[in-house]
């Protein structure tokens, strides 16, 4: 027993330092994804990165960043940049948001806590997937713990796909309530799964099923099978007990969107939404300016603009193209987010400049998470935040005021959104 425990601890330090290790040789998000790749094994780590389809979104998302080029600005006494702005009428040090993502424990045991914790150690808002393995109140658990004695409240965001079952999704909405949760997020891209290639051809299914190759991969990713092995099951940590579909049989995730999401959402439904949750409300998935009118309409708080990361639909709109046209279009009373392919704290400036009001991001965290685990997260946080300061600097604005679209030049640029 007593020897056992010891070599649990010996284990633990040895990761901590080796993690550290990893860390000190990553200059980039591309190195923390690389890192990722040599440690999860295949099929988890296709599941985080891969996307819908011949995957031209995933890849547009991220490239089309380079199709805005600067027009820095010289001798402006940068000696004090301040990154500061307001989000849902409170302050964050950066434009920044970790956006929800499913099944996170798959990455690393720690998952939604450790997310949820470097969030928080950054003060910026966290979002918890429907999807999450974590609960909402675990969450605030972790979170309030941390703020304790501290000046910072944790902001966590609850996002929310509409279930069938609007009973289940009240109770939820009044747990996020009673955690504190500040707003919710409402997906609005799924009505039916994108097809994951990747997923399809490995037969991947959450969690991840036993058979010969699942056995061979766990056999040459030792560390993440230990922590699979060592850890309760990963589970839809919100509804266990409440939903026959929680997680605890091998399921395909199309299997279950199909079986629980409600397809008949509509606009109307935001309604069924401000009668059930007096918080903030966000729209993610917004794909075009129309749409954003509409939300608008609607008097939701925010929208974010979004392909779920190029898993849904393929050959959707990249983000960083929509944010220009949007902001011309609904003004500055509604919050707009750029979420997708956002890699670098350059991304934000330029996101910024054309009209966000902050960037959300998904796989640069959960590469961070599967390189790292909680330290990954803070390293990436951090990375972001320091890249936008850096990036100000160099382009002469000593806060978000100064970040104007003339700041910016479009290059080969020809929008046709509407
Ligand atoms: C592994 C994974 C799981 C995700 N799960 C969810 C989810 O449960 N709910 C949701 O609204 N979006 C989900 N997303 C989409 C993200 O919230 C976000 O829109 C996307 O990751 C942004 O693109 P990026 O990964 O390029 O930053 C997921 C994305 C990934 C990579």
């Amino acid at each position: 027993m007593f020897k056992s425990a010891m070599s649990v601890l010996r284990f633990k330090k040895f990761e901590k330092n080796s993690a550290q290790r990893r860390l000190n040789r990553s200059a980039n998000i591309d190195d923390l994804r690389r890192i990722s790749k040599r440690r999860l094994p295949g099929g988890v780590f296709d599941y985080i990165d891969g996307a819908a389809e011949d995957e031209r979104t995933l890849e547009k998302n991220v490239t089309s960043f380079a199709n805005y080029g600067f027009k820095p600005r010289v001798l402006r006494d940068v000696s004090d940049i301040d990154s500061s702005t307001t989000i849902l009428g409170r302050s964050i040090p950066v434009p920044l948001i970790c956006s929800p993502t499913g099944f996170t424990r798959i990455a690393h045991p720690d998952g939604e806590l450790a997310v949820s914790r470097a969030a928080a150690h950054a003060e910026i808002p966290f979002t918890l997937s429907t999807m999450a393995t974590r609960s909402i109140e675990e969450i605030n658990q972790a979170t309030e713990e941390l703020s304790n004695g501290n000046y910072f409240k944790p902001r966590n965001w609850f996002q929310v796909y509409v279930w069938k079952d609007r009973e289940l999704l009240k109770d939820l909405l009044q747990r996020a309530k009673e955690s504190k949760f500040e707003a919710i997020v409402i997906t609005v891209d799924t009505a039916v799964l994108g097809r994951r290639e990747r997923d399809v051809r490995r037969g991947f299914t959450l969690p991840p099923k036993l058979g010969l190759d699942t056995i061979i991969d766990g056999v040459i990713h030792p560390s993440w099978t230990w922590g699979f092995l060592r850890n309760e099951p990963i589970r839809f940590a919100n509804v266990v007990g409440k939903s026959s579909d929680d997680g605890s049989s091998a399921i395909t995730l199309a299997d279950h969107v199909n079986a629980q999401f409600d397809q008949t959402l509509s606009w109307e439904d935001i309604e069924w939404f401000r009668d059930n949750w007096d918080g903030k409300i966000v729209l993610k998935g917004i794909q075009t300016v129309a749409d954003a009118e509409i939300a608008v309409e609607h008097d939701v708080d925010a929208i974010a603009l979004s392909n779920h990361g190029g898993r849904q639909l393929d050959d959707a709109p990249s983000p960083i193209d929509l944010v220009g046209p949007v902001a011309a279009a609904i003004g500055s009373d509604t919050e707009i987010y750029c979420d997708g392919g956002v890699r670098r704290g350059s991304d934000i400036v330029k996101a910024i400049c054309l009209g966000a009001d902050a960037c959300m991001i998904g796989r640069p965290f959960l590469y961070g998470l599967g390189a790292a685990g909680e330290k990954g997260v803070d390293w990436v946080l951090d990375f972001f935040k320091e890249g936008m300061q850096r990036t100000m600097s160099l382009l002469g604005a000593k806060n978000l005021d100064d970040l104007t679209p003339e700041l910016i030049e479009h290059q080969n640029f020809n929008s046709t959104f509407g």
